[in-house]
């Protein structure tokens, strides 16, 4: 990939990149939703992301290419405004210009700029969050600064929540910052606190993209988001993860509307199945992290609501398939991808036979992918390729 990105550079711009950064796409494990509400949440870096590639310029223009798209996008580095149409990739690199100096950094002036991804679009795997960091870690690095991976998190996040304009949580950006070889990043979402969490060898990850999504999918997501505030506030606290064990079937919870009560639900018994994933895994019990994976996925299904007839049709399938301990809906659902903790056992013909039913029920197939874990976020030395 790197060879190919400076090779990319070169021709695109006519010279030399000096810095280059990459940063991987996630899985979100388990822990669906809980992160805007204060909650904890499993997720893993995978071997895949987005590449970034920078040298400055001294004429205050920031030129920006990516592989996917043909032409350079110019704009002064005193304009700041979000783009539309073809451009708007654009606005995940300038929407981490923005949010730098809420961090007390410098941004960098005016730049050569190229994006190169091995990550599937659309799988769920939160590309936006791995070009955010990247952008990230290169602007940081031109500028001279050297912020802590936490403050590059929260200045990815806040580019997302303030000029992306999704009310998301720290899970993506979280995940593609602290993640780590065969580890699984736990986030507690308040403080934020990151650890990582050992991966019991053996087990294996499988991506279904199924490639469809709910046309209103940005609006849902913040529809949930409402109903979630509307909980707490209702049963008389900051946010979801403040509500005592009990708090549903205390005298406030009668106010909730079903449809409310339902979401809050889901937030506090998801919760429950961080902990309890999160204990498992440090015993290296993988049926019961299976379990969990699962449930979690049926709790979407029936409390939730933010599944699909195809996303539930991979998890029955899945689940009925031999070496598979659960599976579940992967990010922030109304379609995307559904993730399957496997054993080494599943393979590629499992695989294939879980697509093929899926491709004579709805017509199309899914993508699969055999995914790994990988590190997170990091610059990598402008050397000779290797
Ligand atoms: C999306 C968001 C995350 C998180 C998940 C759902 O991926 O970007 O912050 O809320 O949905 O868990």
């Amino acid at each position: 990939m790197k060879s190919a990105l400076l090779e990319k550079f070169n021709a695109t711009f006519g010279r030399a990149a000096k810095i280059v950064a990459r940063a991987p796409g996630r899985i979100e494990f388990i822990g669906n939703h809980t992160d805007y509400n204060g909650g904890t949440v499993l997720g893993a870096a995978i071997d895949r992301g987005v590449w970034v590639a920078l040298a400055a310029r001294d004429d205050h223009e920031r030129r920006f290419a990516s592989d996917q798209r043909g032409s350079i996008i110019s704009v002064p580095a005193n304009r700041l405004e979000r783009l539309s149409g073809e451009k708007s990739w654009v606005n995940y690199p300038l929407g981490v210009l923005a949010a730098l100096p809420e961090f007390g950094l410098r941004a960098p002036d005016g730049f050569d700029y190229l994006a190169m991804s091995d990550l599937p679009a659309g799988a769920g795997l939160s590309s936006s969050a791995a070009i955010e960091l990247s952008s990230a870690l290169a602007f940081t690095e031109l500028a001279g600064e050297k912020p802590t991976r936490e403050t590059l998190v929260k200045a990815a996040r806040h580019a997302e929540n303030n000029f992306v304009g999704v009310p998301c949580g720290i899970l993506d950006q979280g995940v593609s910052g602290f993640g780590k070889k065969d580890h699984l990043v736990f986030i507690d979402c308040r403080g934020p606190r990151f650890e990582t969490v050992p991966l019991p060898a053996g087990a294996h990850f499988w991506i279904f993209n199924t490639h469809t999504k709910h046309a209103l999918v940005d609006g849902l997501y913040a529809a949930r988001h409402r109903e979630c505030m509307e909980a707490a506030k209702i049963l008389g606290v900051p946010l979801l993860v403040d509500a005592p064990p009990n708090a549903l079937s205390s005298p406030a919870a009668a106010k909730l509307p079903p449809v409310v009560a339902n979401r809050a639900r889901h937030i506090l018994d998801e919760i429950a199945r961080v902990t309890a994933t999160t204990a498992a895994l440090r015993s290296g019990d993988l049926a019961t992290v299976g379990r969990l994976l699962t449930q979690s996925h049926r709790s979407s299904q029936t409390l939730f609501e933010n599944s699909t007839p195809e996303l539930d049709f991979l998890v029955d399938t899945l689940v009925a398939t031999p070496h598979v301990f659960g599976a579940r809906l992967t990010g922030g659902g109304f379609g995307g991808a559904v993730m399957a903790l496997t054993s080494g056992e599943f393979g590629d013909a499992e695989a294939q036979r879980v697509a093929g039913a899926y491709g004579k029920k709805f017509g199309a197939r899914p993508d699969i992918l055999h995914t790994q874990t990988g590190d997170g976020a990091a610059l990598i030395p402008v050397g000779p390729s290797r």
